[in-house]
């Protein structure tokens, strides 16, 4: 079967069984290496594509938490999961300090940062460069600031470092001046007509920066990392794993950071770093996944310290 095939068939049963195909999932297993009896905190649990394969690992239900902000992922992780699985409907930052509040400490704990492709793919969200829908891109439908308010909103200079802080976006310039020019701004179809005009067509959407810059700054991604990072390491046991996979450099400058702080061979250091470099996937995954062409995942396993003074 020549390869074409096998991906057409991979597509259509993927479409028919499973929402999300979850990204570097054998290198999650790896890095996370739940074991039986494992407490595991999921807090972008999504469609459960990482958190039933560690579930299935951990077999501990009663010590397992899914987090998702987004009602339906919810919805979905309620139906599909064991009665003992605590599920929290909220953004991970609020669901860490809760967590950490109550004491909660575990094993695992993995993020795996960004949008579902139910997001992009599902009509009236408002992700997808690919359809004409109402500018919303909120994962939590209970919040209520959306991308249409921050386009008709935002001055020249805030527009201009949004697209080049969260999208990368080289023509970030021209596109907020003709954004201010075009307003309002309401339509999925209007913001991606002002890109292609700067820009012109081309291979990759020229508003596919664009939108990944509203969708960053609607729903707080950078800023919320920032903050529950710090608690996510705080609430590993010790001996405990931590993964996270990013899609945007600035996150994983955000994590590379972070582990860089705590580990090394300074005295205080809490961290083992487990992954040097981050981990990216491999050719047969991105046949398959294309989704998983941006994805870096690093990983960190907290320091015994007990083992270390007794030893
Ligand atoms: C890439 S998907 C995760 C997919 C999941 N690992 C799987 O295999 O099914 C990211 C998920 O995290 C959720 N999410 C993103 N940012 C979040 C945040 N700050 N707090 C809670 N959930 C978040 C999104 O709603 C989405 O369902």
């Amino acid at each position: 079967m020549t390869l074409q095939k096998q991906k057409q068939m991979h597509q259509n049963k993927q479409k028919n069984t499973n929402r999300h195909q979850p990204v570097l999932l054998e290198e999650v297993l790896t890095y996370l290496a739940p074991q039986k009896g494992n407490s595991y905190l999921d807090v972008t649990a999504g469609y459960a594509g990482h958190a039933s394969q560690v579930l299935a690992r951990t077999q501990s239900p009663e010590k397992t938490v899914l987090v998702d902000r987004d009602a339906e992922a919810i919805e979905y992780l309620k139906a599909k999961c064991d009665n003992a699985v605590q599920l929290l409907h909220t953004d991970f930052l609020t669901a860490a300090k809760q967590l950490n509040e109550e004491g909660k400490r575990f094993d695992c704990i993995l993020a795996d940062l960004g949008v579902s492709s139910p997001h992009l793919d599902k009509a009236s969200r408002g992700f997808s460069v690919q359809v004409d829908e109402p500018l919303d891109m909120r994962m939590d439908q209970r919040q209520t600031l959306t991308a249409a308010d921050i386009l008709n909103s935002y001055g020249e200079a805030e527009l201009i470092k949004l697209l080049r802080d969260y999208g990368e976006e080289p023509k970030a310039v021209r596109i907020a001046k003709r954004i201010i020019e075009r307003r309002p701004i309401t339509s999925t179809k209007q913001l991606a007509a002002i890109a292609t005009s700067v820009w012109g067509r081309g291979k990759k959407h020229p508003a596919t920066r664009t939108f990944q810059a509203l969708r960053i700054a609607v729903n707080d991604e950078v800023g919320l990392l920032k903050t529950a990072l710090p608690i996510w390491l705080d609430m590993l046991q010790p001996g405990g794993r931590l993964a996270i996979i990013s899609f945007h450099s600035l996150e994983d400058r955000i994590v590379k950071q972070a582990f860089a702080e705590r580990s090394g061979k300074r005295y205080d250091a809490q961290l083992k770093l487990l992954t040097k470099k981050p981990v990216t996937a491999r050719q047969e995954e991105l046949v398959f996944n294309p989704r998983a062409r941006s994805a870096k995942l690093r990983a960190a396993a907290k320091i015994n310290t007990k083992k270390l003074e007794d030893q």
